[in-house]
């Protein structure tokens, strides 16, 4: 008999304002959830996930949605990047309209971030905008991309290229789900949540690295508090990316500010050139990011900004995310081309969101940095891995 812990309930502002669940085992309860969150005319629900999610955990939420009298069509999708295109929302558009899903209806999305953005896209986009509910089962997922509203697919342009805001009505969150998840897929969700914690609020930043340096720890922590402690990290991750959300919705691309959405970019600029100079095979994304997070660390601390010790405190906890795979061959100066074409530039300018200290960030204008500097940056970052034996 497994023991109950504690759920933790966030509230965020936004859209029609929606509240986040996060517990262990509570899979059972996206019926009620769904039952309280959902129009009282809601009938049908359309289920979205892929075959491996599904396989694991698709039964126990089906179950629960059926206890609450919904009419359950589900459709999986195929799993991977490759799969977040128009074509795969157009065929899960042609799913909802043969499940007759109406405007009261609703879409509920299971799996990582990948399903969560094509289920949210396809339901903005159906009769106009249907409701929908995320049940995330990556670390990523649960942390980040769940909350806010950001929907879409990717295009031959490049990555989310193509999307919409709109928010879910609700969001449950298993931690248990976490179980299953292969390691790298964990790597990359702890990278990004030290990124959280590292551009707006140093107490986050603390929580991750203690749980994490506890995980590593040769004493591995009981169970129960484990689980109890695991619960309020993500609690306290989906918080942070709740406040940031509230405070700047669309991301405005006039803010430039510390508390602006554009902060969550932090390690995205050398992260995403990272992917696409490597076609997106050899990173996953938040293993990039947590490079682009070390990138953007050195160039913080060449300009003054920030200290040394506070600089090692973040590489410590992108050590502690896990084995990020070998970048040291990667050529700096070639990386310098895909900079320029961040999609994030606004009016053809590139901004780096750089840090004052953990827990503050700052945006910085590209054209205000050194091209040396950056370049000394990233090869500094991509050496830094601890398991590369070649300097670039
Ligand atoms: P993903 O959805 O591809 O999932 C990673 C892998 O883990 C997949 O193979 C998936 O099938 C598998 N998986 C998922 N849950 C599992 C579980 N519990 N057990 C075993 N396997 C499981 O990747 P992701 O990292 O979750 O999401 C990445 C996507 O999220 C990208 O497309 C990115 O653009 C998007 N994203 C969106 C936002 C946003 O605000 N909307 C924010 C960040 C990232
Ligand atoms: N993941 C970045 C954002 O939601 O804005």
């Amino acid at each position: 008999m497994s023991e109950a812990f504690k759920t933790r309930r966030v509230r965020v502002r936004a859209g029609a304002g929606y509240e986040v669940e996060v517990g262990a085992e509570v899979l059972g309860v996206v019926g009620e959830t769904a039952r309280r969150a959902l129009s009282e005319h809601a009938r049908r629900v359309a289920l979205i996930s892929n075959r491996r999610v599904f396989s694991l955990y698709g039964g126990r939420v089906l179950e629960s949605l059926r206890a609450q009298g919904f009419e359950v069509a589900d459709w999986l999708m195929g799993d991977g990047e490759r799969y977040k295109t128009l074509h795969t929302a157009e065929r899960a558009l042609a799913f909802l309209a043969e499940s007759k899903i109406g405007r009261a209806d609703a879409v509920v999305a299971l799996g990582g971030g990948v399903v969560g953005d094509l289920a949210g896209f396809a339901s903005a986009l159906h009769l106009r905008g249907v409701s929908f509910v995320q049940v995330p089962t990556t670390l990523l997922a649960q942390i980040d991309s769940s909350v806010g509203g950001k929907t879409g697919v990717n295009t031959r342009a490049g990555k989310n290229l193509v999307g919409a805001f709109h928010h879910p009505r609700a969001v449950v969150v298993d931690i248990e789900t976490l179980d299953s998840l292969p390691r790298r897929e964990l790597t990359a969700g702890w990278c990004e949540a030290i990124k959280q914690g590292a551009v707006g609020d140093r107490r986050l930043f603390e929580q991750t690295r203690a749980f994490l340096s506890e995980e590593r720890g040769e004493a591995s922590l009981r169970r129960s508090s484990r689980v109890a402690r695991l619960i309020n990290l993500v609690a306290a991750q989906v918080e942070f990316k709740a406040r940031v959300v509230a405070g700047d919705e669309r991301e405005d691309v006039g803010r430039t500010d510390a508390r602006s959405r554009r902060i969550l970019n932090f390690g995205h600029t050398v992260g995403h050139a990272l992917e696409a100079a490597t076609a997106y095979r050899r990173f996953r994304h938040g293993e990039a990011v947590g490079y682009g997070m070390l990138a953007a660390g050195e160039i913080s601390f060449r300009l003054g900004l920030l200290d040394a010790s506070e600089l090692e405190l973040l590489r410590q906890a992108v050590r502690l995310a896990g084995r990020l795979p070998p970048a040291a061959d990667m050529e700096a100066a070639s990386l310098m081309r895909w900079l320029a074409t961040d999609k994030k530039a606004v009016g053809g300018r590139v901004f780096w969101v750089l840090l004052e200290e953990l827990g503050r960030a700052r945006v910085v204008d590209a054209a205000d940095i050194p091209q040396r500097v950056v370049l000394a940056s990233i090869r500094a970052a991509l050496g830094a891995d601890r398991n590369s034996r070649r300097q670039v």
